[in-house]
């Protein structure tokens, strides 16, 4: 990824506001509406401006609302921008939608895109037709999606009576059928198991690495951020209000992480320093710590002094993370964007420990295992 290689997502002051007709309950209010409809605007994008380098996975985040699916509508030509432009492999979505399509892979997490009565390898035989995607590279491309999102398994039943999960790979090996070299995934894993997330976040790792798919994920879950972002862009009511690496995000004063323990047997009251103890519970405990702190400076003296069973160290809160950043703007507007651009320097030192742990994410897959 050089400086000199054009990028393959680019936004530039996206904007899009929609225009809705509110009507208060009650029928005098339903009259009103009538003769006079109230118009109210609402801003669900404003000014929104980056761009994604071919193999690249940008994590694309904010709370409910805040403007993500609609950016990605935006991307994939299925709304029109109020202002602003977006291009995607240098064709403009809403004006080159079909063109767009065949370039592209969209999966709204929220909802199937499958044909609901069909069993998925049906749905995924449509698909290649449309797509006319040849035999060989069809057979080469399901045999591939199979061995990480094991669909063999359950492919052959109508797409209705599917787990989420299951209903949800399917989903995603629809979108990668003519093998798009972008994707747009809007919550892929929501509601999933942590070895549906798991799969499909090898897939996504590998895809980037092995084929240089560019990709734009939102997501909820840190975790996948964690896995698979080297950075990140923040939108909050409509507009980006952080775009960086994750680390120096988790590591900002103030953010902190959750530690939860199960001990061997019961213990009573089992401080550790640096760590405030949250709950006790039998055998279980939950601590609060910095973000910026080692974990290990808290385990290993944990470890040392208890028997502990089994632990959990939690991602910083994204609500905490969100009210941070807004704090630290207060505190420096002027400097929000040299701020931002500083954090480009951490992003380097993220991308070594991003490479090495998809690495031994790819080294831990084992062969393709049907058994489990
Ligand atoms: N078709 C629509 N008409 C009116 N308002 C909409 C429409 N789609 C989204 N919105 C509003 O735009 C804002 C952003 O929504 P959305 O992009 O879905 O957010 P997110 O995906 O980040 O949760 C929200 O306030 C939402 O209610
Ligand atoms: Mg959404």
């Amino acid at each position: 990824m050089t400086e000199t290689t054009p990028p393959v997502i680019v936004v530039e002051g996206l904007r899009k506001v929609f225009r809705a007709t509110r009507r208060d309950p009650g029928i005098r209010a339903a009259f009103r509406s009538l003769v006079a409809p109230r118009r109210e605007q609402i801003v669900a994008v404003e000014d929104v401006s980056f761009s994604v380098q071919p193999g690249e996975i940008l994590g694309y985040l904010g709370p409910n609302g805040a403007g993500k699916s609609t950016t990605i509508k935006m991307l994939t030509g299925v709304l029109v921008p109020t202002a602003g432009r977006a291009r995607v492999l240098g064709l403009e979505p809403y004006r080159d939608r079909t063109r767009n399509a065949t370039q592209i892979g969209v999966v709204f997490g929220q909802r199937t895109q499958m044909w609901w009565d069909l069993p998925a390898v049906e749905s995924f035989l449509i698909l290649r037709h449309m797509y006319q995607v040849p035999d060989g590279i069809y057979r080469e491309t399901i045999d591939e999606l199979d061995e990480y999102l094991e669909l063999s398994s359950f492919w052959k039943a109508p797409v209705r009576q599917l787990s989420l999960g299951q209903r949800m790979r399917a989903d995603l090996a629809a979108a990668m059928i003519h093998r798009p070299p972008v994707l747009f995934l809007d919550e892929p894993t929501v509601g999933m198991d942590v070895v549906g997330k798991e799969r499909i976040r090898l897939l996504l790792a590998h895809l980037a690495r092995e084929r240089g798919t560019t990709i734009l994920l939102t997501t909820h879950d840190l975790g996948d951020v964690q896995r698979l972002c080297k950075r990140v862009l923040i939108i909050d009511h409509g507009r980006a209000i952080y775009e960086g690496g994750l680390q120096a995000l988790a590591e900002l004063e103030g953010a902190h992480r959750r530690l939860e323990v199960r001990f061997a047997e019961e213990v009573a009251a089992p401080a550790i320093d640096g760590a405030d103890l949250e709950q006790v519970n039998a055998v279980t405990a939950a601590y609060r710590f910095p973000a910026n702190r080692n974990p290990q400076e808290i385990l290993a003296p944990l470890a040392a002094r208890y028997p502990v069973a089994d632990l959990t160290v939690e991602s910083p809160d994204f609500e905490e993370i969100i009210r941070l950043i807004y704090e630290r703007k207060r505190e420096a507007p002027e400097s929000a964007s040299s701020a931002a651009s500083a954090e480009t320097a951490d992003v380097k030192a993220e991308t070594a420990t991003a490479d090495a742990e998809a690495k031994a994410a790819r080294g831990a897959r084992g062969p393709r295992g049907r058994s489990g």
